[in-house]
């Protein structure tokens, strides 16, 4: 089942941002960054002790190389496919989401 996230005029180049989508009474938090042709969508959900990755709603910390970093105890991320290259949680990574894009809207693949 294909659940909508946001529309892809929503996305800013090359800047994490957040978006809350329902899979029936399940409400989550997506994070989201569009790096050219490249959509990158996470749960936002830290794997060391599942806190959210933004300091503030939508607002996120990156290391110089682009590396999203927890606020809470300070793992690092890798944008292309969620790794976590240091950290409490070192080694394993975010959960990524399959999408869709579909009429300029971009859809989580929810099951
Ligand atoms: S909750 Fe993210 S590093 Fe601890």
């Amino acid at each position: 089942m294909s659940v909508f996230l946001c529309n892809l005029s929503d996305l800013v180049e090359d800047k994490w941002m957040t978006f809350t989508a329902a899979d029936g009474d399940e409400e989550d938090t997506y994070m989201v960054k569009k790096q050219g042709e490249s959509i990158y969508v996470y749960r936002n959900f830290c794997p060391h002790q599942g806190r959210r990755l933004d300091y503030a709603p939508g607002e996120f910390l990156e290391t110089p190389d682009k590396q999203v970093v927890c606020p809470a105890h300070g793992a690092t991320f890798k944008t292309e496919d969620g790794f976590c290259t240091g950290g409490p949680c070192a080694g394993d990574s975010l959960k990524a989401i399959a999408v869709t894009t579909r009429d300029n809207k971009l859809y989580i693949d929810a099951n």
